[in-house]
């Protein structure tokens, strides 16, 4: 079943969508690109006259209640955007009577799934180590399904349409699905965009390929670099996992991030890279600091700022964005791409002073854009350097999937996509 040929007059659809989205210290949203990739889907069932059940997580609350983690918050947000009466069950598990009492033509928007351990389905409070884990884990799948039946329970038909989040086989994700029959389980809009999105740049490749990871660390992404590393014409690697390249090759990084047990990872990166004939581009001058506080993205008073080596930052600094000489060398590098994935900053964006390298690297992207590439922009940071840098119109494609985005490059099938087409 697609969602362009489902009618949902008449019937209560239950919506996994990924609300996940980012709250200043007042609960305002601050980026509300989640909310309105839903949108379509949920217009549509309101449209045809049908009415929808909006569930999703926020956060990680470790299956404990966590009001700073309350959709409660975003109520009013998505009430607005819908345009439509939009009420709240503050149980996502006991609502059995507010989706009863939901009128056609309204909404009723769930209680952070993730207050419950069954969503995610992992055993708490237990080790792996512990002999009676495996026991907790049979126990806790048979609870997830209970769980994924109750909110079943609420409603008529199930749409898939939290791409972020399709890579978890959770719950809601999922498990739900066996609770319907293929007629009345669908993609949403957004799941069938982003899943199209990837499409274009895996089956139909126009080269030169680039992709571009930044970020902090080569751990999270060493799966995707490695993928990449078949792909791609050129790979450039910037941000934080900087540092642990040119460690690797014994360079001075002063206080840096880096990571000394992946410092053979990153040599063999460059083998591989090399065997593969994939330009592998690193950047080679940092703008660093000498007192930056990461909790409130800012210098501190008193602090310094100077461009340095790569490979030769003094004890003190901390490499926080490309210099200027990577900043061309990456924009080069991106120049004449037919088709470009951008995941990860080149740099600590959030604060004006070292929002150059993500600057340098998103135009670069915008002007291969405009020449004919088709780029494909994914993670909250790159996408929040898009809409720093008044560029959200200038790329092809922006997903609202991170993990999920990643995942789906990699060419592995996502739970959440293989719980509705099997
Ligand atoms: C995300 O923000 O990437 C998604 O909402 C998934 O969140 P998770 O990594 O906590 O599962």
């Amino acid at each position: 079943m697609t969602i362009s040929e489902y009618n949902f007059a008449g019937k209560k659809a239950i919506v996994r969508v990924d609300f996940n989205v980012p709250l200043n210290e007042n609960g305002e949203i601050t980026d509300d690109t989640r909310i309105r990739g839903a949108l379509p889907t949920l217009k549509k069932i309101i449209a045809d006259g049908g009415a929808a059940i909006i569930m999703s997580h926020m956060g990680k609350p470790k299956g404990k209640v966590n009001p700073k983690l309350s959709l409660g918050q975003i109520r009013a947000a998505v009430e607005k955007a819908l345009g439509c009466p939009v009420s709240f069950a503050p149980d996502c598990a006991k609502a059995q009577d507010a989706a009863k009492a939901l009128k056609m033509g309204e909404a009723l928007m769930l209680e952070n799934l993730r207050y419950y351990p069954e969503e995610e389905g992992k055993p708490v409070g237990i080790d792996k180590e512990d002999p009676a884990y495996e026991e907790a884990k049979k126990a806790m799948k048979a609870s997830q399904k209970e769980f994924a039946k109750t909110l079943a329970s609420y409603a008529d038909c199930y749409v898939m349409d939290a791409f972020g989040t399709a890579h978890r086989k959770h719950a809601s994700t999922a498990v739900i699905a066996d609770y319907f029959d293929a007629d009345n389980k669908m993609l949403g809009f957004l799941m069938e965009k982003e899943v199209q999105a990837v499409d274009n740049v895996l089956s139909n490749i126009k080269r030169p390929f680039v992709a571009i990871m930044g970020g902090s660390k080569v751990s999270s992404k060493i799966g995707i670099i490695q993928n990449l590393l078949g792909k791609v014409d050129k790979l450039i690697l910037c941000g934080g996992m900087t540092y642990t390249f040119s460690k690797a090759h014994g360079g001075e990084i002063g206080d840096s991030i880096v990571e000394l047990d992946k410092l053979d990872v990153a040599l063999d990166v460059e083998k591989t890279a090399k065997e593969n004939g994939v330009e592998l581009v690193l950047g080679v001058d940092s703008v660093c600091c000498t007192g930056y506080d990461f909790g409130t993205f800012s210098v501190k008073p008193g602090a310094q700022i100077k461009v340095f080596p790569s490979n030769a930052i003094e004890a003190g600094w901390d490499g926080l964005d490309a210099g200027p000489e990577s900043r061309k060398k990456f924009a080069e590098a991106i120049k004449g791409a037919k088709t470009i994935l951008w995941n990860g900053p080149a740099g600590c964006f959030e604060c004006e002073d070292f929002t150059a390298g993500s600057r340098a690297v998103g135009e670069a992207v915008a002007q291969a854009t405009a020449e004919g590439a088709f780029s494909l922009i994914g993670g909250g940071d790159s996408v929040a350097c898009c809409t720093k840098f008044g560029l959200t119109d200038k790329v092809s494609y922006i997903s609202t999937g991170g993990g999920a985005l990643l995942e789906a490059i990699e060419g592995k099938v996502l739970p959440g996509v293989a719980a509705i087409k099997g």
